[in-house]
């Protein structure tokens, strides 16, 4: 396969890269396997991401592995992911820790995520907190609208309690009480599958985020891809709204 990285500009590498990982099912259906061996594969197709994202200097990578709307799903499945994210994560942990990737969570931990996924979680986030190379955020049992609900709860506990003091509402006061503040908007969403539909994935914070669509699924997708996407957004005009002289 031919590389695309030689003709990467290293000085617009995206800071932000985020990528809703679709398509595993239909993977699985091609090849006449259960929906749960496309979850399976994806595995492999997310760490060659993340190397590749390493490889080009991508600060925060942010991928969609669970929906606030994922539990609508047979039981059976939903049950599938659970293990084998809390299996994908006691596997890639040391792995992650050994590149100086710190691992991050996005989402609600509420009394849907089994304990023992839980606590995975927070085990892989303490063993590598200290990591400054890159950061994966895993969006698990994540949701655009609860995250800008449980943003706007924030703010009206903090006013009942008297702590907003003269804060003005505006866009930063939501977007400070996001599960993440301190992590940057998304510069370029990616999503495979060949959907393009965005799902409530970041809904609040890919306002200005460049777009990017391929019907590969996501089995099937490698770092070569996520180099293919950087470089169709090195070509981008970003003008926010404003007219480029
Ligand atoms: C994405 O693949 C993985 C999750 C949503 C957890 P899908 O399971 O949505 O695969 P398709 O879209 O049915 O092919
Ligand atoms: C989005 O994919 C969620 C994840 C990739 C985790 P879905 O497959 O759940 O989205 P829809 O149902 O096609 O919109
Ligand atoms: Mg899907």
């Amino acid at each position: 396969m031919a590389s695309y990285l030689h003709d990467l500009d290293r000085r617009r590498i995206p800071r932000h890269v985020a990528i809703v990982m679709d398509g595993n099912g239909r993977w699985a259906k091609q090849r006449e396997l259960p929906r749960t061996k496309g979850h399976e594969a994806g595995e492999r197709a997310l760490f060659d991401t993340v190397e590749g994202a390493l490889e080009v200097g991508v600060r925060y990578l942010t991928v969609y592995a669970f929906s606030t709307e994922n539990w609508r799903r047979p039981k059976s499945e939903v049950r599938f992911l659970m293990n084998f994210n809390r299996g994908l994560l006691q596997r890639r942990r040391d792995e992650l820790h050994d590149r100086g990737v710190r691992v991050r969570f996005m989402g609600r931990r509420d009394w849907r995520v089994p304990r023992s996924v839980l606590r995975e979680m927070e085990d892989a986030e303490r063993l590598t907190r200290h990591n400054t190379r890159m950061q994966l955020v895993i969006a698990f049992n994540y949701g655009g609208r609860t995250e800008v609900v449980d943003a706007v709860k924030e703010l009206l506990a903090e006013h009942d309690e008297g702590k907003l003091g003269g804060e003005r509402i505006t866009p930063e006061s939501i977007s400070r009480r996001l599960y993440l503040p301190d992590v940057p908007d998304p510069d370029l969403v990616i999503r495979t599958s060949g959907e393009m539909r965005i799902s409530n994935y970041l809904i609040w914070e890919a306002a200005y985020a460049e777009l990017w669509f391929t019907p590969v699924l996501w089995p099937d997708f490698n770092r070569e891809h996520l180099f293919e996407a950087i470089r169709d957004y090195q070509k981008r005009d970003r003008r926010f709204g404003k007219v480029i002289e």
